[in-house]
C-alpha cells in the first residue's frame, strides 16, 4: 500500500469536473497503479466529456433529416454497360494506380465483440480451404493489385490499444505476409472513456478507467497524430481507398471505382449495395440537398424506408458497405474541422466498480460509449458520389459467432466460394457442384486474370485452392 497522494492538480480538476470518485480507491492503489491512473486521468478531456453529457439530449431530428432524403448521385451496375464511361473509369483509375498516387487504408481497431474472438479480428482465419487470416487475405491482394500495375501501394492498418501488440506480432511473424516494411505501417487509434447516465466515468477496476476504442472517425486523427498522413502527402498519395478488416470480399484498389471517383472530381466516393429489403441493417446512404450522407438504418423511419420510385423500386436504395475512396487533400483539410466528426452515442452494458469498490455486472444498459464514424465527413466532400457494386462480387463481412442467421465465418466462408466458383465457370470450367474452390488474388487478381491462368482446365471435381 502506498500513501502518495493524488496530485492537487488531479484533485482540483475531478472536482471541478465532478469526477472525484474516479480516486476514491488511491489509497489502495499500488505505487504502480497509482501512476497508470494518473497517467490515464492526464489523457481525458474533461471539457469534451462534459460536453458530451451536456449534448445528449440534442439529437438529430432524424425523422425530419430523413423526409428531405433522395436518393444519391450514383453509378450503377446499370451504367457499367456505357462501355466508353466504364473504360474511361478503369483507365483514369489504372493510371493513377500506376503512378504510385494511391494507397490503402484498412481499419482494424474494432474489439469484434460479436465475434467472440480473442484476437484482433484481422487474424480471424477465413480462407475456406487455405484457412488464411483477414490480414493474409488484404495483404495478398493489395500485392496482386501493385503487381498488376507494375507499381507500389502501401497499405496502412489502423489499430487500437487492444489490438495493437498483436498485430504487429502477427505481421512480423508472417514477413508482412510478402509486403515491403517500407509499404506497412501499422497507428493505432485513440479511446475514449465511457460514462453513466448522470456523466460521471466509470471505472473497471479501482485503478482503471473504462475506455474503448473511439470508433473508426478516430481515423482521421489518428493518422495526423502518428504522422501518416503526412508520410502519405510526402509520398505524393493524392487518393486513398479505405476498406474494413471483416469483409474478405473488398476489390481492393478497384480501378473503376477509383476511376468514377476521379472522373466526378469527388472528394469522397463510396462503394454500395443496392438494398434488397426496404429494412436492411445498412447504413443508407441518401442525398440532402446537394449534399451526401448516411442515415443508419435504425434512424430511418420505417415509412421513408418504404418509399418508392414510380416504378416500383426503392427510392433509398442504397446501401453502405463501409468502402471509401478519399482524396488526401480532403482528409488534410477535414482535420481543420473537428466538429465534422461527431461523436455518436451508444448505450451499454459495462461491468463497473461501484462505490463500495465491488465490481458489478449490470443486466440493463448502465453507460454510454462514444464513437465517431468516418462516412459522417461524406456532406463535406465536395461532389461525393456513391458507386454501386453487387454483394456477390464485394461484400460479405464476418461479423457474428455461430449460430448466428448471418454474417458468420461460414456464411461468409461460402461467399468466397461462390465467388471463385462463378469466376471459374466463367473462365469455361465446368465446377461441380458441391466442389470448394478459392482463389488467392495473387494467382489471379479477378475474373479476366483467371480466365487466362485456367485455359486448358475443363473439369473441377475435387477441392482446390489456386495460388
Ligand atoms: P464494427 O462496428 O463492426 O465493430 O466495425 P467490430 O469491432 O468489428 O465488431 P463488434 O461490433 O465489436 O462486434 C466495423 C469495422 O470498423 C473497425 C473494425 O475493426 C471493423 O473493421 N473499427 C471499429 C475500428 O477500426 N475502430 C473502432 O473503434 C471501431
Amino acid at each position: 500500500m502506498s500513501s502518495t497522494a493524488p496530485t492537487a492538480d488531479h484533485c482540483s480538476k475531478l472536482k471541478h469536473y465532478g469526477q472525484e470518485h474516479l480516486i476514491a480507491f488511491w489509497k489502495e492503489l499500488t505505487p504502480a497503479q497509482q501512476s497508470q491512473l494518473a497517467e490515464q486521468l492526464d489523457g481525458v478531456d474533461f471539457e469534451l466529456v462534459q460536453d458530451l453529457h451536456r449534448s445528449q439530449k440534442q439529437e438529430e431530428d432524424w425523422s425530419l433529416v430523413s423526409e428531405q432524403a433522395q436518393a444519391p448521385p450514383a453509378i450503377t451496375l446499370a451504367d457499367f454497360a456505357d462501355a466508353s464511361s466504364y473504360s474511361a473509369a478503369v483507365e483514369s483509375g489504372s493510371r493513377a494506380l500506376a503512378a504510385g498516387k494511391v494507397a490503402m487504408i484498412l481499419v482494424a481497431g474494432g474489439q469484434g465483440s460479436r465475434l467472440g474472438f480473442e484476437r484482433p479480428k484481422g487474424m480471424f482465419p477465413i480462407g475456406p480451404l487455405s484457412n488464411r487470416s483477414l490480414y493474409q487475405i488484404h495483404i495478398e491482394h493489395l500485392r496482386a493489385r501493385a503487381k498488376q500495375f507494375g507499381t507500389r501501394i502501401p497499405m496502412y492498418i489502423m489499430s487500437s490499444p487492444a489490438t495493437h501488440e498483436d498485430t504487429l506480432e502477427f505481421l512480423a511473424a508472417h514477413q508482412n505476409f510478402g509486403l515491403a516494411a517500407d509499404d506497412l505501417r501499422v497507428f493505432c487509434q485513440g479511446t475514449m472513456p465511457s460514462m453513466d447516465f448522470d456523466g460521471k466515468l466509470i471505472l473497471e477496476k479501482k485503478h482503471q478507467l473504462f475506455a474503448s476504442p473511439d470508433g473508426h472517425g478516430g481515423m482521421l486523427e489518428a493518422l495526423d497524430r502518428s504522422g501518416c498522413l503526412a508520410e502519405m502527402i510526402d509520398r505524393g498519395i493524392e487518393h486513398i481507398f479505405y476498406g474494413q478488416v471483416d469483409n474478405p470480399l473488398i476489390q481492393i484498389c478497384d480501378p473503376a471505382l477509383i476511376g468514377y471517383h476521379l472522373r466526378h472530381r469527388s472528394e469522397m466516393t463510396s462503394q454500395v449495395v443496392r438494398k434488397n429489403d426496404p429494412l436492411q441493417r445498412v447504413g443508407n446512404v441518401v442525398a440532402i440537398g446537394d449534399r451526401v450522407r448516411i442515415i443508419e438504418y435504425s434512424d430511418l423511419p420505417e415509412s421513408v424506408a418504404r418509399k418508392t420510385n414510380p416504378d416500383g423500386t426503392l427510392k433509398l436504395w442504397a446501401g453502405s458497405i463501409a468502402v471509401h475512396v478519399f482524396e488526401t487533400s480532403f482528409l488534410a483539410r477535414s482535420l481543420g474541422n473537428r466538429d465534422s466528426l461527431p461523436f455518436h452515442l451508444a448505450r451499454k452494458k459495462v461491468p463497473f466498480i461501484n462505490s463500495t469498490g465491488e465490481l458489478v455486472s449490470p443486466s440493463e444498459p448502465n453507460a454510454i460509449k462514444f464513437e465517431r464514424f468516418i462516412f459522417d465527413l461524406l456532406p463535406t466532400a465536395e461532389n461525393a458520389i456513391v458507386c454501386e457494386v453487387d454483394p456477390a462480387d464485394g461484400f460479405c463481412a464476418v461479423k457474428n459467432a455461430p449460430p448466428a442467421a448471418a454474417e458468420t465465418p461460414e456464411h461468409v466462408k461460402q461467399a468466397i466460394i461462390d465467388l471463385h466458383t462463378r469466376w471459374l465457370k466463367e473462365a469455361g470450367v465446368d465446377v461441380v457442384a458441391g466442389t470448394p474452390v478459392e482463389i488467392n488474388p495473387l494467382f489471379a487478381v479477378d475474373s479476366r486474370e483467371l480466365s487466362q491462368k485456367v485455359k486448358g482446365l475443363l473439369k473441377l471435381d475435387k477441392a482446390t485452392y489456386f495460388h
